[in-house]
């Protein structure tokens, strides 16, 4: 396994939309191997193919404590089953150190993939259903500053681009 580099806003790589998973080969188990170390690593409880660059339908999730509850969600899609909007201070590793404020509907159906190509559903609300709406988001090109106002979006870039300049 390794440790992957996570793309960070304003990279333009971000903003690609990912392709259906088709093979459910050695090299996705070692892909999903990856991302949970990288997100590990990272100190994240989400992480989607689209932050290592690599641009396939496949997430990654582990909102427990010890991070000792794996959740792999490939080709997922989700419907909305309580549109009532629930605020959460969303943050991401692709917008290291910013935490705002993003309304999403409530609860969701997901319909995905396991690591073996098995189709499951699951009902996710509070935090599960936030983190898979913002990493899907993550597959379809889209970032939650979108959700911010463009003042707002703009001040997190140049901030960002600043500190990318320092590090390069
Ligand atoms: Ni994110």
């Amino acid at each position: 396994m390794a440790v992957l580099e996570i793309l960070e806003f304003p990279d333009p790589r971000l903003r690609t939309v990912a392709s259906p998973v088709t093979e459910f080969d050695d090299d996705l188990q070692a892909l999903i191997g990856d991302l949970f170390e990288t997100m590990y690593e990272a100190q994240g409880i989400g992480l989607a193919a689209t932050q290592v660059n690599v641009h396939k339908r496949l997430l990654v999730i582990d909102l427990s404590e010890n991070k000792d509850s794996p959740q792999v969600f490939i080709n997922p899609e989700f419907e909305v089953i309580d549109d009532e909007e629930t605020e959460y201070d969303e943050g991401c590793l692709s917008v290291p150190g910013y935490y705002e404020t993003v309304c999403r509907p409530k609860a969701i159906r997901v319909t995905a993939q396991n690591i073996n190509g098995e189709q499951f559903e699951l009902e996710a609300t509070g935090l599960l259903s936030t983190c898979i709406q913002h990493e899907i988001d993550h597959l379809n090109g889209k970032l939650f500053v979108d959700y911010l106002s463009t003042l707002k979006r703009n001040r997190i870039r140049q901030k960002l681009e600043k500190e990318h300049k320092k590090t390069a």
